[in-house]
Formats: C-alpha cells, sequence, structure tokens
C-alpha cells in the first residue's frame, strides 16, 4: 500500500513538475501532439520511431536542434522539397513545442549485424582517420553519439538517412550550417560512411 501511495505522489509531483516546466518555457505540447498526429506522423511516426529508413528518426533528438532545422526548411536555409511545405505554416513556438515533444521520446538502438564492418565504424567514430586527417565523429558528437542543443544526437539513427546526410554534406546539398561537416564529409570513403553510419544505428 504504502509503495502505491509514494508512487502516486512521485507521478503527481512529476505531473506537477512537467506542467510548471511546460508553462515556465512557454511550451504547449498538447498542440504539438495536434500537429504530429495530424501530419509528420505520416513519415516520422507517432513517438518519432520513423519506421522507414528513409525518414530521419526524431525520437530523442534535442529539441533546440529540432527547432532550428524547422526555422531552416521554412526559410530555405536547409533546402529539402519535402520539408518545405511541412514547415511553411509553422508558428517559432510551435516548432519549439515540437522539439520539446520529440526530445522526450525514446527509441532503442538497433542490433548491428556485420561485426567486421561495425568494427571499422567504431574506429572511426571514436578515432577518426589520421592518415587522411579525419576527426573522431565522437569530439564533437559525444563518445555515445547523443550530441548536445547545438549539435545533433546520432545515436540510434537510421543508417541510410545518416548515410544520405553525409553524401549530403559532402556535396554541401545539405544547405545549412554545412562548413563543418562538410569538411569532414569530404574526407570520408566509401566504407568509411558505411560502416560508421551502421555503428551509429547501434549507438544508445
Ligand atoms: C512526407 C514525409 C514527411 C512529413 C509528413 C514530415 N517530414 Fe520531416 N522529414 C522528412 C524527410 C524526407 C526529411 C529529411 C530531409 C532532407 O534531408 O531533405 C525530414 C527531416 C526532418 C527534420 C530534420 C531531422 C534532422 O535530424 O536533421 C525534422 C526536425 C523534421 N523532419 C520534422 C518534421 C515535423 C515536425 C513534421 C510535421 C510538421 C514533419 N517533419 C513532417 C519527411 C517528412
Ligand atoms: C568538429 C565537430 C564535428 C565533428 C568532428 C563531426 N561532426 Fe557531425 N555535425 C557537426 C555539427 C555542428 C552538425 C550540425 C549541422 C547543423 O547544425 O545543421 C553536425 C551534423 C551531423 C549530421 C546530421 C545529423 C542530422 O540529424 O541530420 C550527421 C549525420 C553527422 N554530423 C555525422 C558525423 C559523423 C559520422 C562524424 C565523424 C565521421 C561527424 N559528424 C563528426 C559537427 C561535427
Amino acid at each position: 500500500m504504502k509503495k502505491i501511495g509514494f508512487r502516486l505522489l512521485g507521478a503527481m509531483l512529476a505531473t506537477a513538475f512537467s506542467l510548471a516546466a511546460s508553462a515556465a518555457d512557454g511550451v504547449n505540447l498538447a498542440r504539438a501532439e495536434e500537429i504530429v498526429s495530424g501530419r509528420c506522423f505520416l513519415c516520422h511516426g507517432l513517438e518519432g520511431e520513423s519506421a522507414s529508413p528513409v525518414f530521419p528518426r526524431l525520437a530523442g533528438q534535442h529539441g533546440d536542434y529540432i527547432a532550428k532545422q524547422l526555422a531552416d526548411f521554412k526559410s530555405g536555409k536547409r533546402n529539402s522539397d519535402t520539408m518545405k511545405p511541412q514547415a511553411e505554416e509553422l508558428t517559432p513556438a510551435e516548432m519549439k513545442a515540437l522539439g520539446a515533444f520529440f526530445q522526450a521520446k525514446v527509441v532503442g538502438p538497433r542490433v548491428g549485424r556485420d561485426q567486421e564492418l561495425l568494427a571499422v565504424g567504431k574506429y572511426v567514430f571514436n578515432r577518426g582517420n589520421q592518415f587522411s586527417g579525419l576527426p573522431a565523429c565522437s569530439t564533437c558528437h559525444g563518445a555515445k553519439g547523443l550530441g548536445t542543443p547545438q549539435l545533433p544526437r546520432l545515436a540510434g539513427q537510421h543508417p541510410r538517412y545518416i548515410e544520405d546526410q553525409l553524401k549530403q554534406f559532402n556535396k554541401r546539398e545539405r544547405t545549412n550550417d554545412n562548413a563543418v561537416m562538410h569538411t569532414i564529409a569530404s574526407k570520408l570513403s566509401e566504407l568509411e560512411t558505411h560502416a560508421v553510419a551502421e555503428y551509429i544505428a547501434t549507438l544508445d
């Protein structure tokens, strides 16, 4: 009985805290949920899990990074025929709310199959490549690929999306904030790109 009482109290406190937090930030999570279940879910899933490998997972991604990308899609700074119409009508407050909504979601990592390929990816991620001057991904994205509010989380992302973005950065087809990642992507070989993307997907 006591245990249940404590749990209930804990849940009530947590609710009170999250309400206080969202009120303080002015984040309207109910509005975010409405937008997500209205259209975003078609590609990114209701939980940001993105069942199809061509669409990036948003679950666990930093809210500030999500809001920034949405603003860039809207202004055209980040070029995307798919995302531009999705972001066009969003207000800055809705972008912030969508960021907070997806950041709170959790999806697990995937299980990698090709151990030899994963070992190459792990090496590149943690050590870079001293022969080509490639820095380790972990120096910026973190040892577990969790990122920071300014730097995207990579952990658990679909390998196909990672590979696609690295290719876009290399050709500067990813048009926003590409200076750093262009230099990095231009140093990656095909094998390294493929291996590091497979490894990133296994990070939790
Ligand atoms: C028709 C499919 C589709 C719909 C609907 C859609 N997206 Fe996307 N989204 C994409 C694709 C494809 C990309 C990758 C963009 C690219 O590289 O061109 C993307 C990228 C993103 C990114 C950038 C992720 C990253 O890691 O940089 C965010 C954030 C995002 N979408 C949020 C949303 C939100 C919020 C909605 C609803 C308002 C939404 N999307 C609706 C397909 C979709
Ligand atoms: C010097 C710092 C730095 C290093 C090292 C670095 N990155 Fe990045 N990376 C960034 C920044 C900054 C961004 C965000 C660009 C933006 O704001 O749009 C980014 C973005 C990305 C994205 C886009 C994520 C998304 O959700 O769309 C991918 C993929 C990525 N990096 C992969 C890698 C890989 C793989 C490596 C190692 C080979 C690496 N990065 C090394 C700084 C770095």
